[in-house]
């Protein structure tokens, strides 16, 4: 009745921004991701009798209010589907400082989803658990897999084909990704929130939805064909996308502060001179960029010379969610 698992975070490279369902988590579009090595949450989950609600610790620290609730509200799908009647005592930590601004939801709810099945005794197939994870989180899906993932918008109401595959496994292409970490405060407005705004309000929302199908073939052809130049054009892309969306929204979600901004200059210039560099960034100020292996120390150092870069982590393409301890 209890289980462990580890689950790395991912950063889309054709981003998520907006969902056709709210209450189901349904996408309104589709993404591709690559899973981050360096980046892991390992959760233990622990169904035990004669508690009255799940308990929830993070780094050790037990967490209560909204992100409990969230917690549990997922926990009762597994509830459901197992007919267990128990609360659990969920114990979650990231190995990355959790204040860095980097904590995700996407390496959370993957290793929940897997560790709470499991616990539960659930034969889940990988599908499945990407439709899980999906509900506690957009992002959580592609992390249930390594390397390169899809995960598709899906059309059905009922969101049975909104779940997420792999398209290369993270041995398939040495790619790296450098996080440079531009500030260690938490972000103010959450994904869920800034999706609601931008499909109520922003102007560009529909012509976003109508232009994802060409940046996802782009990118599963950029990705076949293991064109660099291609992934990276189409990656910078969709993120200005998706922030020119957020800026645009009522009132505007500028995620980025002003070494976001130097940092995108930066790497335009250093590939001005002939490195290739291209950069993606989330509903947060942190600055990814993402190069050949070769190039990974050069980068990373002309990152760290930047003013207001508090550090760069340096990243290989990560494996799969999996289980690192069971029992009954
Ligand atoms: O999974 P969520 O709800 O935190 O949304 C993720 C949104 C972005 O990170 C900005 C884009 C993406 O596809 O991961």
């Amino acid at each position: 009745m209890k289980a462990t698992a580890i689950a790395h975070s991912n950063i889309a490279l054709v981003k998520y921004w907006g969902k056709r369902n709210g209450a189901l988590n349904l996408p309104a579009v589709g993404s591709i991701s690559i899973t981050l090595d360096a980046l892991s949450t390992t959760t233990n989950v622990e169904f035990v009798p004669g508690l009255n609600k799940d308990q929830l610790f993070l780094n050790d620290i037990q967490v209560e209010g909204k992100e409990q609730i969230r917690v549990q509200n997922f926990m009762n799908l597994v509830r459901r589907e197992s007919g267990i009647k128990n609360y659990t005592v969920i114990k979650s930590g990231n190995n990355f400082p959790t204040a860095a601004g980097l904590a995700s939801s996407a390496s959370a709810f993957a290793a929940l989803a897997l560790a709470g099945t499991t616990a539960a005794g659930l034969k889940v197939t990988k599908k499945d658990l990407t439709i899980l994870a999906r509900i506690g989180s957009g992002s959580a899906a592609r992390s249930i897999f390594g390397g390169f993932v899809e995960m598709h918008k899906g059309i059905y109401k009922n969101g049975s084909d909104a779940f997420a595959e792999p398209l290369a496994d993270e041995n398939y292409w040495d790619l790296r990704v450098l996080i440079a970490v531009t500030s260690e405060s938490k972000k103010k407005i959450g994904s869920t929130d800034g999706m609601t705004q931008s499909k109520k309000t922003s102007p560009y929302y529909r012509n976003w939805i109508a232009a994802s199908p060409k940046d996802l073939s782009g990118m599963r052809a950029a990705i076949k064909q293991k064109n660099f130049t291609k992934l990276g054009e189409i990656s910078e892309f969709s993120c200005l996308k998706m922030h020119a969306l957020a800026l645009a929204t009522t009132p505007a979600l500028i995620y980025w502060n002003g070494t976001t901004v130097d940092g995108m200059h930066l790497i335009r210039e250093l590939r001005g001179k002939g490195s290739e560099v291209y950069f993606t960034i989330d509903a947060g100020p942190q600055l990814k960029a993402i190069c050949q292996a070769k190039d990974e120390h050069k980068i990373k150092r002309e990152l760290e010379a930047l003013p207001g870069v508090v550090r760069v982590i340096s990243t290989k393409i990560g494996g799969p969610a999996r289980i690192i301890g069971e029992s009954v």
